[in-house]
């Protein structure tokens, strides 16, 4: 069942370059991306996660919830593994994500994860103990899958670290199946999320924004997701939504 979008007014002020943003969180959001090419922003952003901010990732993951709440949020079904059988977690990180596929998804399910950095794919297998997710370097902009791999595909904070959400996007629309799923988080452009894009240097979205451009790609918004009762009043915890590849 499609759920109506209830976006909020605000984000319905446009200019012709984009959503407008509240001039606190532009002054507060980390602006790299906008200064410098996709590929010295790209090697940046894999200094950060291969060093020693990236080995405190599963850590700020638990302080801040979102591992606990990510476990919830497939624990109860809200995003339902059952029935998968080709998952692709982008931007694996730790493995936070993968952890909760792990526990989740069908035994004989094919769990492939892929990140820029090397070191957090090494993180994540030690951290994950399991044979099972095959581990592989690469760029969510230039993913090394034929069209039409996967039946679901999780996509956890990293879409905010592309200049322009389409190279990321249409990537993840080639590789996924006609009618495959996808759990996508991203960072808001709120003032949480300019606090967390300058913590981990990437951008943040604005929600209108993001859905129109999934929109074009053939990529339907389902269903808005919150962690908590909590979460949807106050409007908090990011962006959280299942995706579905339309049929051609
Ligand atoms: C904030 S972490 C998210 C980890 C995990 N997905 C989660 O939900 O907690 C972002 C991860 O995306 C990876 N990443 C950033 N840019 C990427 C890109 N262009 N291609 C693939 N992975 C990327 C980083 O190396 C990092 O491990």
């Amino acid at each position: 069942m499609t759920t109506k979008l209830r976006l909020r007014r605000r984000n319905d002020r446009f200019t012709d370059l984009g959503p407008r943003k509240k001039v606190i969180n532009r002054l507060v959001e980390h602006r790299l991306i906008d200064r410098v090419s996709y590929e010295q922003y790209r090697d940046k952003v894999r200094d950060v996660y291969s060093g020693p901010q990236g080995a405190l990732l599963a850590a700020c993951s638990f302080v801040s919830g979102h591992s606990t709440l990510g476990d919830r949020l497939l624990r109860e079904r809200r995003f339902d593994l059952r029935g998968a059988r080709h998952i692709l977690d982008v931007g694996s990180g730790a493995g936070q994500i993968a952890k909760h596929l792990l526990r989740y998804s069908d035994p004989e399910a094919e769990l492939t994860c892929f990140d820029l950095s090397h070191e957090m794919l090494c993180r994540a297998r030690a951290r994950l103990k399991s044979h099972r997710p095959r581990h592989i370097v690469a760029d969510i902009a230039r993913l090394p899958f034929a069209d039409a791999s996967f039946d679901c595909v999780t996509c956890g904070y990293v879409l905010e670290h592309l200049p322009d959400p389409r190279l990321g996007l249409a990537e993840l629309a080639r590789v996924m199946m006609p009618g495959a799923r996808m759990l996508l988080l991203a960072t808001e452009d709120n003032l949480a999320g300019a606090w967390t894009s300058r913590m981990w240097c990437c951008r943040t979205y604005n929600r209108r924004e993001l859905f129109d451009t999934c929109k074009k790609l053939g990529l339907h918004w389902q269903k808005e997701l919150w962690f908590t009762r909590m979460h949807k009043v106050f409007r908090a915890g990011g962006i959280c939504v299942e995706i579905v590849k339309q049929q051609p």
